[in-house]
């Protein structure tokens, strides 16, 4: 079986291609280049192309027959997106449909779908259930809840099947040190503490007044692996005749800022310099999954739910880079 896989190049997308091949899968990348790095991609698999370049993306899938795509490339900056939504729109939304247009020119009719919690913006109550209504607060979030719509339509127009996996937040790096988060700029919050670590620059917390045990906001973090378990078995579910889903994809357990603090401190055995700064604006105080509808339907169960285990790979790597470059 042969899976293209569009942003194969960052961070979600390098670790689901090594599942995919450590798996026996063939696998392409189609990735710009534009956020990822050529070295998160084992040779010979990357076709530079980008996603709204329909004839190429088209040739890329025509090379030899593929079986499904798996959809990562994205812009993912939600502080950008408000400062400049044609981007957003252009690069998550119509690339998207360039490249649906590619798939059904080449006969490809099944796809796993990276989108987001921000779909659901400020929901009422938590854990987050997949019926909660689409309320995005950002742009960025609006951008894939559009790609979820056309999707809804290609389905019984197109029998075009896809799973969309909404995530919340990605965390952690491969346990064999293989691949890490690397974004450029980083706005994910463990690698954020490692860098005040390292600088000794204090690191800003979002907000120390919610209504929160602690005062700091609550996240789901997912770890990447299991993450991109979840994409393997959402492809296979679509290869053997599964019908479309979308399915929440987190741990269902939620951790404070000031906890994955306490969790980077005693990983590392070093301090993280902070201060409490303001809210900053759509922050809902917590996003917690329900992820019962991924574990009944796909099986999926997470490997790494304790904290200190997601941090302590994501140490391993930062470490190991530190040392190479
Ligand atoms: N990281 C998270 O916590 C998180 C949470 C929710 C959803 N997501 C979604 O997961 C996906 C992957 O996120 P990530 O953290 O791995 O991001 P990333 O920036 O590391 O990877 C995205 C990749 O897509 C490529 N790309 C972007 N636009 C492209 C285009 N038009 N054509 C070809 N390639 C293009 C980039 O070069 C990059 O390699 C994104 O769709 C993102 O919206 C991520």
């Amino acid at each position: 079986m042969r899976i293209a896989v569009t942003g194969g190049a960052g961070y979600i997308g390098s670790h689901t291609v090594l599942e995919l091949l450590d798996r026996g899968y063939e696998v392409i990348v189609i990735d710009d280049l534009s956020h990822g790095y050529r070295h998160n991609v084992p040779p010979g698999l990357l076709r530079e192309i980008t996603l709204s370049d329909t004839a190429a993306v088209k040739a890329a899938l025509a090379e030899k027959p593929v079986d499904a795509v798996i959809h990562f490339a994205a812009f993912i900056s939600v502080g950008e997106s408000m400062q400049r939504p044609e981007l957003y729109f252009q690069n998550n939304t119509c690339a998207s449909l360039s490249l649906f247009t590619a798939m059904l020119q080449a006969g490809v009719r099944k796809l796993v779908f990276s989108s987001t919690a921000a779909v659901y913006g400020m929901p009422q109550s938590v854990p987050i259930r997949e019926e909660f209504p689409y309320a995005p607060v950002n742009v960025y979030g609006e951008s894939k809840v559009m790609v979820e719509k056309i999707l809804d339509w290609f389905d019984p127009i197109h029998q075009f099947k896809s799973v969309c996996l909404r995530y919340f937040n990605a965390s952690g790096a491969d346990p064999q040190g293989r691949r890490g988060e690397e974004h450029q700029p980083e706005t994910h919050l463990i690698p954020l503490l490692f860098r005040a670590i390292e600088t000794g620059e204090p690191v800003k917390v979002f907000g120390g007044d919610y209504a929160t045990p602690d005062g700091t906001c609550i996240r789901d973090y997912i770890h990447v692996t299991d993450l991109a378990q979840a994409h393997l078995f959402a492809v296979e579910h679509l290869l053997a005749g599964g019908a479309s889903e979308k399915f929440n994809a987190g741990t269902g357990s939620g951790f404070s800022v000031k906890q994955m603090i306490e969790s980077v401190e005693r990983v590392t055995g070093k301090k993280v310099p902070y201060e409490i700064g303001p809210r900053r604006d759509g922050d809902p105080p917590e996003l917690v999954a329900d992820s019962g509808k991924l574990q009944r339907v796909l099986g999926w169960k997470p490997r790494f739910a304790q904290l200190d285990e997601i941090v302590r790979t994501a140490w391993n790597f930062e470490r190991s880079r530190v040392i190479s470059h």
